[in-house]
């Protein structure tokens, strides 16, 4: 019979379980060939297979395995389709089969905090819940084939600059709500076979050695029941990583942190179990893949389609002022070197080889109705004074012009972040030339991440096609010439200038970055701050329109241990067929704590024929409606009414209702001689107390007997007189002599124990 994972490594000498613990080189895991223990592969990455044979590194220089590049994340999570995201999942699942890969380096979850984060091509959104839904269902996706998933960067690495050393700064609550649950919701719903630690500090621990991260929260909280590694030499000290939770040391330090391990074991300073315990979350992972192989038949043509299919579903239609779809028979200027090379991925770790590339270009070709010039150069800021000349003739001279912008792979990747939030300086100012003599333009974005839109109100069509991945020409020309309806929405904020972004004062900063901006990232700080941006989370047009209608609330009146189903009836009021992302946000009206003014706890993607309607149902429960509570250690939602809001994006709600919670989860209750009256008095349990003292101290400010003085101005209101009670803390009962200070303590005491 064949011996358990725990009979293994009772087997194993202390040398082969610490070297279990580390990579064999920079993609394997390392095998115990006496015990019949294989070594694996890992391999990047979220949107595609970047697996290398020879001459390693983790940067992408050197070049993989053909493979298909995928739409990488910034795009993937426009669509806002589990389903989707569930098939590309399983393409790469598959894939990762046939290629004798254990593990897929991916997905990356981390926040977009800011637009200038060089990495943000490889990230879903600036929301938690949409990252958290989009990362789940992919992962679902992939494990079905029992190959793992790596979800990364675990976490609040947000920024690329000094990224192997920095601190993030936030406040748990922070944490909690915005730059963990993306993690939290994937590891719960589909248990990632493991998890990456990022490279950065969390408030000032290295997240490889972070007992807090890795264990309490991460196996605690949530119950991850796999294995960590760390993110390619993010091992700042191994013996206390190990401790913390980090199982996999990646990629390998040729031993040196194995004999660390071995030394703490020999002198005592660390517990032999914790390192077996490491084996075997290791073990049981690699046996999950060994003891599952599947022999699949992909086709890299067939995942090509796919990859064509969810960039196609994700690009977001930003304008289009009845300029779109461009019929055959016009005349049509294309116009920037992006229509020949368009740029569609990033560069680093998820750099794939892609086995072959579509342009928009060669997919139009047979149409002659369309010229071509190159205008600028996709890789450079370069302005050319002919090749601009020519460009603004070919504009001239068509019916309408499409200009294929973006961002050169210079000025945007992995390991470096954005200088700035603009296109290249080139492009500005051709559009602008271009502008002057044709307004029937159309713009087409190739970018990981948004820029700044200095010619957004004069241009009548906008396509954000992103990073599209390699079948993004035809994705383009689909959407363009109307043989698909565009069905994406943007899963982050565009703002119109960089300096608008919350984290403007913050991010990139060296050593302790701090989020100071708190729970108030992307549309939660705009939408507070009651601030114009160029598109909303959530914002996408279509060529069709969509009505709603109906919503219904099956219990208007909760309590925290029910869920409540709401139901949506959307109408395609338009003459072709679409799908369309409903969007469901929540928002507090209990005034209990400070709170965005509304967040995302649903979405659901529909496809509708032209007069066709169908009913659209979440459920919501009480963590959709809870914010994190640092002082009970728990989600909490205070009782109160809380409005359900359904909308097409952040900002164009079309239904709205109000559901009432009633929780008997209670806050802790610590009274103190400076806890003010105000708080005593909002709190059922004490108001009483204080009701007695607020009327000895109206009597004493003489409130609502105050006279009037000279021109009908009163000394104290009854309303200023509330405020300044409200404010006063319990130790001034004392001072103003309505209470002894022992009957005081007493009465502490007696309501500290309620
Ligand atoms: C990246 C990871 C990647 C790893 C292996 C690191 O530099 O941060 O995302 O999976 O390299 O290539």
């Amino acid at each position: 019979m064949k011996p358990s994972v725990k009979e293994l490594i009772s087997q194993m000498t202390l040398e082969e379980k610490a070297g279990m613990c580390s990579g064999l080189d920079f993609w394997h895991l390392k095998g115990v060939e006496r015990l019949g223990i294989p070594s694996v592969m890992v391999s990047d990455g979220p949107h595609g297979l970047r697996k290398q044979d020879e001459q390693a590194d983790h940067l992408g220089i050197n070049d993989s395995i053909k493979a298909v590049c995928f739409p990488p994340a910034v795009l993937s999570a426009c669509s806002f389709d589990r389903d989707l995201m569930h098939e590309f999942g399983d393409a790469i699942g598959k894939e990762a089969q046939a290629n004798d890969l254990s593990v897929v380096l991916g997905p990356a979850v981390n926040i977009k905090r800011s637009p200038l984060c060089g990495r943000n091509f490889e990230y879903y959104s600036e929301d938690p819940y949409l990252a958290g839904e989009t990362a789940a269902a992919f992962i679902n996706g992939v494990q079905k084939h029992h190959v793992g998933t790596s979800i990364k960067h675990f976490a609040a690495n947000n920024q690329e600059y000094n990224r192997m050393s920095c601190s993030s700064d936030a406040d748990e609550r922070t944490l909690r709500e915005i730059y963990f649950p993306a993690f939290e919701t994937a590891v719960k719903k589909y248990q990632p076979y493991t998890v990456m630690c990022s490279y950065n500090q969390i408030n000032g621990t290295f997240a490889s050695e972070n007992p807090w991260l890795l264990t309490d929260v991460l196996r605690g909280d949530w119950g991850f029941k796999g294995y960590v590694m760390s993110d390619w030499g993010a091992v700042n000290d191994r013996v206390a990583g190990l401790k913390a939770g980090l199982d996999l040391e990646m990629p390998s330090s040729n031993g040196v942190y194995d004999k660390e391990i071995v030394a703490a074991v020999r002198d005592g300073s660390l517990d032999e179990t914790i390192l077996d315990e490491a084996c075997e979350r290791i073990l049981n992972i690699i046996f999950e893949y060994t003891e599952h192989r599947e022999k699949q038949e992909f086709t890299l043509d067939a995942d090509h389609e796919l990859a064509k299919k969810i960039a196609a579903e994700s690009m977001v239609l930003l304008k289009n002022d009845s300029i779109l779809p461009i019929k055959d028979t016009e005349k049509i200027a294309f116009i920037g070197e992006f229509a020949k090379k368009p740029r569609f991925q990033g560069g680093g770790s998820s750099h794939i080889n892609s086995f072959r590339v579509s342009n928009v270009l060669d997919v139009v070709s047979e149409n002659a109705n369309i010229t071509y010039a190159k205008g600028f150069p996709a890789n450079a800021d370069i302005y050319d004074e002919s090749l601009a000349k020519e460009a603004v003739e070919a504009a001239k001279a068509a019916d309408k012009v499409v200009i294929f912008a973006g961002l050169p792979d210079s000025f945007e990747s992995e390991g470096y972040d954005r200088a700035h939030m603009r296109l290249p300086d080139c492009q500005n100012r051709l559009i602008d030339e271009i502008l002057a003599v044709q307004p029937d333009t159309v713009i087409v974005l190739h970018n990981g991440s948004p820029v700044e839109m200095p010619w957004l109100s004069r241009v009548k069509g906008l396509l954000e096609a992103y990073l599209g991945g390699q079948a993004v020409g035809e994705a383009v020309a689909d959407i363009l010439f109307g043989k698909c309806c565009p069905c994406g929405k943007l899963a982050e904020t565009i703002p119109y200038k960089l300096s608008d972004n919350p984290s403007y004062l913050s991010f990139g900063d060296g050593e302790n970055v701090t989020y100071q901006e708190g729970i108030f990232v992307g549309y939660r700080y705009y939408d507070a701050k009651e601030m114009p941006v160029a598109f909303p989370f959530g914002y996408g047009l279509s060529y069709t329109s969509y009505a709603y209608s109906n919503l219904r609330i099956d219990k208007p009146e909760i309590t925290e241990n029910d869920t409540v189903t709401v139901s949506v009836d959307v109408t395609n009021t338009g003459d072709i067929e679409g799908k369309e992302i409903v969007q469901l946000y929540v928002r507090d009206l209990t005034g209990a704590a400070r709170r965005p003014l509304r967040e995302l706890k649903g979405y659901e993607k529909v496809s509708l024929k032209p007069s066709e309607t169908k009913t659209v149902n979440f459920v919501l429960d009480y963590r959709s409606f809870a914010w994190y509570h640092t002082g009970i250690k728990d989600w909490y939602a205070a009782s109160g009414d809380y409005e359900i809001l359904i909308g097409a994006s952040s900002r164009d709600m079309r239904l709205s209702e109000k559901v009432h919670l009633t929780t008997q989860k209670t806050l802790p209750l610590k009274v103190h001689m400076n806890t003010t009256l105000g708080e005593l008095l909002a709190d059922k349990r004490t108001a009483e107390y204080a009701a007695d003292f607020k009327k000895q101290l109206d009597e004493i400010f003489g409130a609502s007997s105050s006279q009037e003085q000279g021109d009908g101005d009163v000394a104290i209101s009854d309303e200023m007189n509330n405020a300044m009670v409200a404010s006063m803390p319990l130790r001034n009962v004392v001072s103003y002599g309505m209470c002894g200070k022992k009957e005081l303590l007493d009465m502490i005491e007696a309501m500290n124990r309620l």
